[in-house]
């Protein structure tokens, strides 16, 4: 959402430069290129003066082309719609690490474990992350998508204590009851998998930020979000009447939203709802409300539209798996038996969820092939060198998660979905559908918690059936079966 600043909304500044009207492009192209060229023909000189005081300009940059100036391959990348075609061919032709020129930036994309290792954690202080100036504004400057340092770590251990293990093990039931009022509410009907599972993902989020006592406020501040939502792939021009400038309006609502929400739960003194949001109010050294919201809006970003798109993979996936989805039905089905004590079925526990491997593998797998986070973005603070090859100070880094996912020297036979592959631990930075480092995503145990909790009613009490459907992709920003997979899920009995 694909975050360094969160990866999603890097593919959403890609989707949105689709946006831009043709002529503006046209205009902008043929000045750049006059432009270009002459700058290129007055700097020819202090360039080469400047490449024999610094040792590092000594390597040569990665294979690859630059193509048009600042336009660059950007629309190489779009022409198919589908991003990883261009990463494939890419990859192909120049191997795992090459250049390319996206959207008025430089970039280097990765596509090595080794390499990815590197950017993200070994040396990741070299590596900051990056937005548009447009993406932060609308989630937050404050957000932790967007930091570095202390900060960010002070922000990440608030948030990981409230994401943690310790932290969400108490909200096994509330989950199990958004997940059962969600499955109740599709019976019978043909529904838009993906938005339903998007209603879903919201509302384990905000039970997971306010906690489970915090009922006021909630309509309200989910209708801001859906307004801050539609902005965020919009133009960003902040002109009465826009999408973005509705968004920005709607963000400042949320602000307020929670502002309230703060000061009524510190004048009741309200103990143990728990969330994040009480994470942040119970922070050593205090944040400000500002803060606290940025960074609200951020983690309902980041846990809303990802873990909706797995989960609508992963019951395309099923149902074209029967015997898959047998084995996991199975495995649910014996937990379920095991939880009913006089005809009455007892919920789900932290422990239940720990005894459901397959289901788990199913997980990994989707997030594998799926891969909806297809990359992330980092911006080179200074000269570094990358396996032999300089990237540039300013330069973007993108560690292509996707390709990495489905290279055969990590997953042989990758485009086969096998979740028995998973039975092995797969290698060290060749799965990392999470990331990995200082920025890796510390909502990974409430995202699989909630798949797995919502697996287990549907997979026990429905059936759904996906033959006969189009298959087929489609981007917006992350990868999703087209269409957002429309179904009918009904009742076994
Ligand atoms: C299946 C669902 C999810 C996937 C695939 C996913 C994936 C990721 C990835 C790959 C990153 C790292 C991006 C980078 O390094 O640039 C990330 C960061 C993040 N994710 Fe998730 N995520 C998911 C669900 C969630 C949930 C449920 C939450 C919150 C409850 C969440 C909160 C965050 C936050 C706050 C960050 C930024 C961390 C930082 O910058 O320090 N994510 N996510
Ligand atoms: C993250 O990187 C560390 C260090 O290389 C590695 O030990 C770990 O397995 C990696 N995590 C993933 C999910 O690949």
């Amino acid at each position: 959402m694909s975050p360094s600043a969160y990866t999603s909304s890097i593919t959403a500044i890609l989707s949105s430069s689709l946006l831009l009207p043709s002529v503006l492009m046209i205009a902008c192209l043929l000045f750049l290129y006059l432009a270009y060229r002459l700058a290129l023909r007055a700097f020819s000189s202090s360039a080469s003066a400047a490449a024999a005081t610094a040792p590092a300009r000594k390597l040569p940059l990665p294979p690859g082309s630059m193509g048009w100036p600042y336009i660059g391959e950007t629309f190489q990348l779009y022409s198919n719609s589908n991003p990883n075609i261009f990463f494939a061919l890419k990859q192909k032709r120049y191997g795992s690490i090459f250049k390319t020129h996206i959207l008025g930036c430089p970039c280097v994309m990765v596509s090595s474990p080794e390499a990815a290792r590197l950017v993200l954690v070994t040396r990741a202080h070299l590596f900051k992350p990056t937005f548009p100036a447009s993406k932060e504004c609308m989630l937050g400057p404050q957000a932790i998508f967007f930091q570095q340092g202390e900060y960010h770590a002070r922000l990440r251990r608030l948030v990981l204590r409230a994401f943690m293990p310790d932290g969400i093990r108490g909200f096994v039931p509330n989950i199990e009851s958004v997940a059962l009022c969600a499955l109740r509410s599709w019976d019978g009907r043909m529904v838009n998998t993906f938005q339903e599972m998007k209603t879903y993902a919201l509302n384990v989020a905000l039970l997971s930020i306010f906690g489970k006592d915090e009922i006021s406020y909630m309509e309200e501040l989910k209708q801001c979000y859906y307004t801050l939502e539609k902005g965020y792939n919009s133009m960003p021009i902040n002109l009465p009447g826009t999408l973005f400038h509705k968004a920005m309006k709607a963000r400042k609502q949320l602000g307020q939203i929670v502002a309230k929400i703060i000061s009524s739960r510190r004048e009741k003194k309200v103990g143990d709802a728990g969330g994040l949001l009480r994470s942040f109010m119970e922070a050593k050294e205090a944040l400000t409300e500002e803060q606290i919201s940025d960074n609200i809006i951020g983690v309902i970003f980041a846990a809303r539209d990802t873990t909706a798109s797995v989960l609508t993979w992963i019951v395309k996936f099923l149902g074209e798996n029967p015997a898959v989805l047998q084995a996991v039905t199975e495995e649910q089905e014996e937990i379920m038996n095991s939880k009913v004590v006089d005809e009455e079925e007892k919920s789900l526990s932290w422990a239940d969820t720990k005894r459901m491997p397959m289901t788990s593998r199913v997980i990994q797998e989707t997030m594998r092939v799926a891969s909806i986070l297809s990359f992330t973005f980092r911006e080179a603070v200074q000269d570094v060198e990358l396996e032999g090859y300089l990237i540039p100070k300013g330069w973007k880094v993108m560690p292509l998660f996707r390709n990495i996912h489905h290279s055969p020297d990590n997953f042989p036979n990758p485009e086969k979905f096998d979740p028995s592959r998973f039975e092995v631990s797969p290698k060290p930075n060749t799965f990392m559908p999470f990331g990995n480092g200082s920025h890796s995503c510390p909502g990974n145990e409430l995202a699989k918690l909630e798949m797995l909790v919502l697996l287990h009613h549907l997979t026990t009490k429905y059936r759904w059936s996906v033959s006969g459907l189009q298959s087929g992709i489609q981007f917006g920003p992350f990868a999703l079966p087209l269409n957002g997979l429309p179904m009918t899920f009904s009742r076994k009995i």
